[in-house]
C-alpha cells in the first residue's frame, strides 16, 4: 500500500515495525472527532479561499460518507495506515480522488491529533460529569430512603462517636461534588484549539484559526504553534482527576467490603451485584466493590505512565506522545464504569439499621457525650476527659454499659452529675447534640440533604 508519507522511501516498511508504530487499533475511537476536525477544517479553507467550493462539497460528502461506514461497521481498518487520521485521509482521496489530497493542506497530524484527543476529551468529561450527578443523585436518595439509621461513626476504624448513615453517605456527596469541580476545571484547559499549528511552527496559509476553534466548541485557538502540539497537560490533569475520584470510589467500596461482612453485617448486596464462591455455597462476595477498589491502581499507573511519557520529551511533538491515547481512554473508561456500577449497587442495598443501631450500644459511643457534659458544667474539659475515662474503665471491668449506669454509679466518679446527665448519654441524644455546623444532628442532616439536593438540580437519566 501507498503511504501517505511514502515519497522519500525506496525500502518496505519492516512488519514489525509497521505493527509498533501502528495506532489505529486504539485510535480508531478517534474517528467522530477525527471527522468532525477535517470538516471545520476545510470549510476554513474555503472560506478563507484556500480550497475551492467543488473541492468542499467532494469533501463534506466524502468524509460524511466515511462517518457513515464506520458507524455501520463497514470501514476496513488497515494497519499499514498507521493511525485514524491516515486510514481516512486514504480512504477519502481513493473516493474523491485529488480534492481528497487537498484536505491536508495547512494542517499536519500533529496539531490534527492534539485537536482529536481535546475533542474527544471535553465529550467525555461532559459524560462523566453526568455519570458522577447520578452517583450523587444515588446517595441522596438512599441518604433519603435509610438515612435516619444510627450507627456508630469510626476513627482508627474504631467506634467514635454514633452518626446518621445520611450523615455519612452525604460524605462521599461531598468528594464526588469536588470531583466534579476537577473535571470541570480541566474542561476549561482542554477546550483550547490546537488546530492551526501544523506541524509546529504554524503555516504560511491565511488561516482563521478563530473559525475552526469556535466551529469545534473550543473557547479560542491555543496561543502558541509549539505549545499546541507538544501540550497533554490536559490528558495529565484528567487522569490525576480520575485517579482521586477512583480513590473515592475505592473508599467507597472498601466501606461496602466492610459493612457487608460478617463482623459488620451492616449492609447486604443485591444479588444482581454480588458474586458466589465456586467451593463455598454459603459465601456472598462483595465483587464489584472489591473490583472497584483492584481498578483504582490501573488508573494510578494511567496517571504515571502519562506522567512518564511527558517528563523527557523536548518540543516539539514527539512519537512517544501517541503512548497518550491507552492510558488516557483506559482512564476515562476504568472510571465510567465504576461510577455507573456503583450507581446502580447503591439503590439495591438493604441496610441492618437494627444492626448498626446495636452496634452503638456496646462501643462506649457516647463517653464523649459524657465528658462534655461534665465540662458544660465547669468541669475543664482535659478534668472531664479523664473522669470520664476512669468511668469507662470501670464499666469494662464491671461488663456495664453506659446508657445502664444509674445517677448514684455516675456520682461515685464525680459530684458534677445530675439526673440530666441519664438522658444525655443515650446514643439519640448524642447524635442530637451535634448541632454545630456540618455536624450529624438531625436538624442539620435533614438541612445539609435538601441543600444538597438543591445544589444537585436535576438528573438527566
Ligand atoms: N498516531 C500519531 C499519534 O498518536 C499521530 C501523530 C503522528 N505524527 C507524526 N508526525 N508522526 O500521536
Amino acid at each position: 500500500m501507498q503511504k501517505t508519507w511514502g515519497g522519500r522511501f525506496t525500502e518496505p516498511t519492516d512488519a514489525l515495525v509497521q505493527r509498533l508504530n501502528a495506532s489505529v487499533g486504539f485510535d480508531q475511537r478517534l474517528h467522530r472527532e477525527d471527522i468532525d476536525g477535517s470538516l471545520a477544517h476545510a470549510r476554513m479553507l474555503a472560506a478563507q479561499g484556500i480550497l475551492s467550493a467543488e473541492d468542499l462539497a467532494a469533501i463534506t460528502a466524502g468524509l460524511e460518507h466515511i462517518r457513515a461506514q464506520i458507524a455501520a461497521g463497514e470501514f476496513t481498518w488497515s494497519e499499514a495506515l498507521e493511525d485514524v487520521h491516515m486510514n481516512i485521509e486514504a480512504r477519502l482521496t481513493e473516493a474523491i480522488g485529488a480534492a481528497g489530497g487537498r484536505l491536508h493542506t495547512a494542517r499536519s497530524r500533529n496539531d490534527q491529533v492534539a485537536t482529536d484527543i481535546r475533542l474527544w476529551l471535553m465529550r467525555r468529561i461532559d459524560a462523566l460529569d453526568t455519570a458522577l450527578r447520578q452517583i450523587q443523585g444515588a446517595l441522596l436518595d438512599l441518604a433519603e430512603r435509610d438515612g435516619q439509621a444510627i450507627l456508630p461513626g469510626y476513627t482508627h476504624l474504631q467506634r467514635a462517636q454514633p452518626i446518621l448513615l445520611a450523615h455519612h453517605l452525604l460524605a462521599y456527596f461531598e468528594m464526588f461534588d469536588r470531583d466534579r469541580g476537577r473535571l470541570v476545571d480541566c474542561r476549561k484547559r482542554a477546550a483550547e484549539s490546537p488546530l492551526g499549528a501544523a506541524a509546529l511552527a504554524g503555516t504560511p496559509f491565511p488561516l482563521d484559526r478563530g473559525a475552526t476553534a469556535a466551529a469545534l466548541g473550543f473557547t479560542r485557538p491555543m496561543r502558541n504553534s509549539l505549545d499546541a502540539v507538544a501540550d497533554r497537560d490536559f490528558a495529565v490533569e484528567f487522569t490525576a482527576a480520575a485517579a482521586l475520584a477512583m480513590v473515592h470510589l475505592s473508599r467507597l467500596g472498601e466501606e461496602f467490603v466492610l459493612w457487608s461482612s460478617q463482623e459488620f453485617a451492616f449492609v447486604s448486596l443485591g444479588d444482581a451485584f454480588a458474586t458466589g464462591s465456586s467451593i463455598m455455597p454459603q459465601k456472598k462476595n462483595p465483587d464489584i466493590p472489591e473490583l472497584v477498589r483492584g481498578k483504582t491502581g490501573r488508573v494510578f499507573g494511567d496517571l504515571v505512565a502519562l506522567l512518564t511519557v511527558l517528563k523527557g520529551l523536548p518540543l516539539a511533538y514527539n512519537k512517544d506522545l501517541q503512548e497518550d491515547k491507552e492510558a488516557l481512554f483506559d482512564a476515562a473508561d476504568t472510571l465510567g464504569d465504576c461510577l455507573d456500577v456503583f450507581t446502580r449497587l447503591l439503590p439495591a442495598c438493604r441496610f441492618h439499621v437494627a444492626r448498626m443501631r446495636a452496634a452503638c450500644d456496646d462501643g462506649f459511643v457516647t463517653a464523649t457525650d459524657v465528658a462534655d457534659y461534665l465540662a458544660r458544667r465547669g468541669l475543664p474539659f482535659r478534668e472531664a476527659h479523664h473522669v470520664t475515662g476512669r468511668l469507662v474503665g470501670w464499666c469494662i471491668a464491671e461488663g456495664r454499659t453506659l446508657p445502664s449506669l444509674s445517677l448514684e454509679e455516675f456520682r461515685r466518679f464525680s459530684d458534677v452529675f445530675d439526673a440530666d446527665v441519664l438522658a444525655a448519654v443515650t446514643v439519640e441524644a448524642s447524635v442530637a447534640a451535634r448541632t454545630s455546623e456540618g455536624g450529624t444532628a438531625p436538624v442539620r442532616v435533614a438541612a445539609a440533604l435538601s441543600e444538597a439536593r438543591g445544589r444537585l438540580g436535576a438528573i438527566p437519566a
